[in-house]
């Protein structure tokens, strides 16, 4: 797994500043207040940090901005990064402040002196997370930030904030890495063995292989997968940290790569499908930071793990497929295939598990992409409540998701003249009817969230908290639902 920047927290030492090696970072108040640290370093650059504060320059940078010296005279540092910071920021404020410290090339050592700033835990996040880089593919050896060293007051009490932190990012990486492998290394064997191996955290994990879930009637999974040469799985990850109570589960698309099928997409482009497997990534992620958190919560993780592949045995557009619900499914296009893996997995999950609620997570459709653009995941619901205190969660990190409607009219679209539906409803309303879809094998009573995550799983350009590539979008909201609402006691941890 890529490793996050490690993070250790010392006392102040105002000697060692002149000599702090890399980066070295300072906070100042927007209106130019400076603790301990930043007033040493002023006097060691000769009141340069001074001179910056009092600029038109900082008069125009945000809150969470750094201003960075390079090769700043009196130090031994190679740059100087001054950072425009309240005590108490706003919780995007601080993440922001950290992910400008990432942003350094040159020695692989960050310093931040920063005696008593407050949410020093939500900067060391946003610095972890927009360090993130993959390159378990390159060869040659990566020039950014690798270790960090905060300098605070009192170290010991930032020690379990930091923990906590630490389990979020390690979610996120894990979640970038499984969406960032290519489909040649990330088979779904060895996306499966990725999952066996948190065993070693705790979790539950059980691996599901093609005759048991031929046994439970999956046909339409199994159809989407018949045409590969890897076998499909279904893979059960539970977390039973909290009482006796339903769990919460969480369902994701893993189709390791999407050509399509025998209505094969165009090439350009095609390489991006080895993200198509973004669902069951959030999933297998937030599995990963709940079990290193020990979450007081169950939470059960299922994932669909298949390739849509052209091939002899593939199966072919006007293929009949019978559900493990039983229901029956004309395939019109085989590169619809999400929708018949969660079809499956989905009601497996209400069968074995009866769970408080399923909130399920695909790249989906292209169409959301064209709706919302990579700002926002597509939010579909069958309860308002329900999507409410996920629309909470994922705004408290600044996840974007926006909500859609479901509506008996559009259900028109996916009738079948020979089957009990189809699994396109052709261009109009194209991520509604896939989620109208989904909603055929969501029991009456059982609360449910539908995130169609297209558009913002995988990007072309960097965001706040990542580089371009995989973004781990989910992972946070999803830690933030479960804490909010699921743990024993929300008000015993303050
Ligand atoms: N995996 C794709 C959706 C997708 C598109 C994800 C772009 C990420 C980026 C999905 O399986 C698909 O092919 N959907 C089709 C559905 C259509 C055939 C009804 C689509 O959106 O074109
Ligand atoms: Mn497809
Ligand atoms: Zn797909």
């Amino acid at each position: 797994m890529t490793k996050p920047i490690s993070l250790t927290l010392t006392t102040t030492d105002l000697d060692a500043l002149a000599g702090a090696e890399g980066k070295l970072a300072i906070v100042v108040t927007p209106d130019g207040k400076m603790d301990q640290p930043a007033r040493r370093v002023n006097r060691l650059t000769k009141g340069a940090v001074a001179r910056l504060t009092e600029s038109k320059k900082w008069e125009k940078m945000k809150p969470g901005e750094g201003f960075v010296i390079g090769f700043p005279v009196g130090l031994a540092a190679e740059a100087l990064s001054v950072v425009k910071l309240d005590r108490r920021p706003k919780l995007d404020e601080a993440r922001k402040a950290g992910a400008e410290l990432a942003r350094f090339k040159g020695d692989a050592a960050l310093t931040l002196a920063a005696s008593n700033q407050g949410r020093l835990d939500e900067l060391a996040l946003g610095l972890i997370l927009r360090g993130y880089a993959f390159t378990t593919h390159q060869t040659e050896e990566r020039d950014a930030i690798q270790d960090a060293r905060f300098m605070v007051n009192k170290p010991e009490e930032q020690e379990q904030a930091l923990a906590s932190i630490r389990a979020r990012a390690e979610g996120v990486f894990f979640t970038r890495d499984l969406v960032s492998e290519p489909a040649n290394v990330l088979t779904t064997q060895e996306f499966a063995d990725r999952l066996e191996a948190m065993r070693d955290l705790g979790l539950k994990v059980e691996v599901l292989e093609e005759d048991k879930l031929t046994d439970l009637g999956m046909g339409a999974l199994l159809g989407v997968g018949q045409g590969s040469e890897s076998p499909s799985k279904v893979v059960v990850m539970e977390w039973t940290g909290g009482g006796d109570e339903a769990p919460l589960a969480l369902v994701g698309k893993g189709v390791v790569f999407d050509t399509g099928g025998i209505s094969l997409k165009p090439a350009a482009g095609m390489e991006d499908m080895t993200m198509d497997m973004g669902g069951a990534g959030v999933v297998s992620g937030v599995m990963r930071t709940l079990a290193l958190r020990k979450a007081k919560a169950n939470v059960v993780g299922l994932v669909g793990l298949v390739e849509n592949m052209p091939d002899g045995r593939a199966q072919r557009p006007g293929d009949v497929v019978r559900s493990m619900k039983g229901d029956t499914i004309e395939v019109i296009n085989t590169d619809a295939e999400g929708r018949l893996v969660l079809a499956d997995v989905l009601w497996y999950a209400q069968e074995r598990f009866r769970p408080a609620g399923v909130i399920d997570l695909a790249t989906l459709t292209g169409a959301i992409i064209i709706g919302l653009g990579h700002e926002n995941a597509g939010v579909f619901s069958n309860d308002n409540g329900f999507a409410n205190s996920f629309l909470r969660a994922a705004r408290a990190e600044e996840e974007g998701a926006w909500r859609l409607p479901l509506g008996k009219a559009y259900d028109k679209l996916i009738k079948s003249d020979i089957a009990d539906m189809k699994n396109t409803g052709g261009r109009p309303a194209g991520s509604i009817t896939a989620a109208q879809f989904l909603q055929r094998f969501i029991k009456e009573d059982c609360p449910w969230i539908h995130l169609d995550i297209a558009g913002v799983a995988h990007v072309k350009s960097d965001t706040a908290l990542a580089p371009k590539g995989a973004t781990g979008w989910g992972v946070l909201a999803l830690d933030r639902l479960v804490r909010d609402g699921y743990e024993a006691d929300p008000a015993a941890d303050g």
